[in-house]
């Protein structure tokens, strides 16, 4: 593997529900970090890793519990600057010989800091305190009651006297509170004073990222073929340009078309890749196959492992027509990548089955290439825009593997398919006519298996229901529903009844994720 040329950070994961956040933070401020777990952490892993400097991440343990995690000893020798946040104060505060109580002062939510009073405002406080004091969120139950030698406090709140404590000289810092997420307002400067303090000259751009990950596909590849399954989604169409700048014609694109896309989706993803950017692109139409095996499912989770085992049948056909490719390539982002730590050590429950071609290669023998595995979302549209995409096609909102399919709840045949594209481009139409596109996460029709009575000039209809779904997200993992007007509502409710044979009700889904989920199955 070849070193990064950037700086690096890491950050230790002791397993707090807001860690990736941390990354997202410092990949904000062009700084590049990776997250790893903390048993995955040693001395040998630090020495390769050559970080610029270390954060340690909250958790759920206590460190007054026996085998609760710790971070390794060699990395306060490393003479790299440190900032622990939360459980990471509490370890370094323990590891540096200090002392952590357990229990009595709980905190949860918002709290106040100010900087100790004969502490300067500059350094780590830099454009910080204009006010006099910080809002900062808090969320612990054990604090800090002695601090390591040669640390100070240099900021304190009410119930944390122990809110931010330092050891300039090594650049050793350690905070109770959250600084990465949006209930601290002004976390990210703390943040940002960080890696400045540490050096980090914020070197982490798309176009240097390019220009690396372009490299280094050519190393793993070698002169052997590629073939990307391409999804018609930002993240495959992406990994799909930017392994074309890299290897050129030895890679073969995959469209499987299984007759689940949304209306023209098909057409205008063939013609993007032939067209404007000439990859050379197998077009696979497996409609029949996909929707006749489909016929007659109607749970949801027969329906996922249908397509997903059919997507494997269409891959492993074509990976042979190209004259055997070697290696697959993926869209696979960074949030799908981290391991989040468990200390329960149970598996979690499986909501649904995402189709995910992660578990493809092994059965098919083939190598992975996932040029956009250390990319957050908003960065891989930012690579798309570095790579010429055109925004329309960057700014897509996600669509599932298995496409229509998971919006047709219960069976589906190819005359509620062809009801749903309808319906769903009127929808897509109204939102951006009302130029709500780019505020909305993800907005799509699910076609009810349910059928009502309507009444429409002098007739009777018994058609089908629809609802509408639009939400909001950061990353997909939780959402809220879209709070469209009434008006807005209404008018795209009779535009579809009148435009589209087969529907005669639509409602709004204002179900929130969870409990809800964002599609339908
Ligand atoms: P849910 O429905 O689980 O969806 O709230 C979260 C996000 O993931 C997308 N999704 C999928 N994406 N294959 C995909 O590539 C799948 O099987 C799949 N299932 C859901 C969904 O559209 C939303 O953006």
């Amino acid at each position: 593997m070849t070193q990064i040329a950037h700086d690096r950070l890491l950050i230790i994961d002791f397993g707090s529900q807001v860690t990736q956040l941390i990354a997202r933070r410092l990949r904000e401020l062009n700084v590049y970090c990776e997250i790893h777990p903390f048993n995955k952490v040693d001395d040998a892993f630090l020495r390769d890793f050559a970080p610029k400097a270390v954060i340690l991440s909250g958790g759920p343990a206590s460190v007054t519990e026996d085998g609760s995690p710790r971070a390794p000893q060699a990395l306060f020798d490393m003479g790299k600057p440190v900032l622990g946040i939360c459980y990471g104060q509490q370890v370094m505060m323990e590891q540096l010989g200090g002392k952590v109580e357990s229990g009595h002062h709980r905190e949860f939510g918002r709290a106040f800091v100010e900087p100790a009073s004969d502490h300067r405002k500059d350094g780590i406080f830099s454009g910080m305190f204009a006010a006099g004091r910080e809002e900062v969120w808090m969320s612990h139950g054990d604090r800090v009651t002695q601090m390591a030698p040669g640390f100070e406090i240099i900021g304190t709140s009410p119930n944390a006297p122990l809110a931010i404590v330092g050891d300039e000289s090594r650049q050793f810092y350690a905070v109770q509170f959250h600084p990465e997420v949006h209930h601290t307002p002004n976390g990210r400067i703390l943040l940002q004073n960080f890696v400045r303090l540490a050096g980090f000259t914020g070197d982490w751009t798309m176009g240097a990222y390019k220009e690396e990950a372009i490299r280094k596909i050519r190393e793993q590849v070698g002169d052997k073929k590629v073939i990307c399954g391409l999804s018609g989604g930002v993240d495959s169409s992406v990994a799909a340009v930017l392994i074309h700048e890299a290897i050129g014609d030895q890679l073969t694109c995959v469209f499987v078309d299984h007759g689940l896309m949304r209306q023209n989706e098909a057409e205008e993803v063939v013609a993007m890749f032939r067209d404007t950017y000439n990859i050379p692109l197998i077009h696979a139409d497996e409609a029949d196959l996909f929707i006749g095996a489909l016929e007659g499912v109607s749970d949801p989770e027969v329906k996922r492992k249908t397509i997903g085992r059919l997507f494997i049948e269409v891959f492993e056909k074509h990976a042979k027509s190209v004259g055997g490719a070697e290696f697959l390539a993926q869209g696979t982002l960074y949030p799908d990548v981290i391991e989040s730590v468990s200390f329960s050590g149970g598996p979690s429950v499986t909501i649904k089955s995402h189709h995910n071609v992660g578990g493809l290669p092994e059965k098919m023998g083939m190598k992975l290439v996932e040029p956009l595995r250390e990319l957050f979302k908003d960065e891989v549209r930012a690579l798309g825009r570095e790579l010429g995409l055109p925004a329309h096609f960057i700014g897509r909102h996600p669509f599932p593997g298995p496409g229509l399919a998971i919006r047709c709840p219960g069976e589906i045949t190819r005359e509620k398919l062809d009801i749903l594209r309808k319906a769903d481009a009127v929808y897509i139409d109204q939102i951006r006519k009302h130029g709500l596109y780019d505020a909305i996460w993800q907005a799509f029709v699910a076609l009810l298996p349910v059928r009502t009575v309507g009444v429409m000039g002098d007739g009777r209809t018994y058609d089908y229901a629809c609802a509408l779904r639009a939400v909001t997200s950061v990353d997909g993992m939780t959402a809220d529903y879209y709070p469209f007007t009434h008006e807005f509502l209404g008018e795209t409710a009779t535009r579809i009844i009148n435009e589209v044979n087969g529907i005669n009700r639509v409602t709004y889904d204002i179900t929130s994720k969870p409990p809800g989920t964002i599609e339908w199955e």
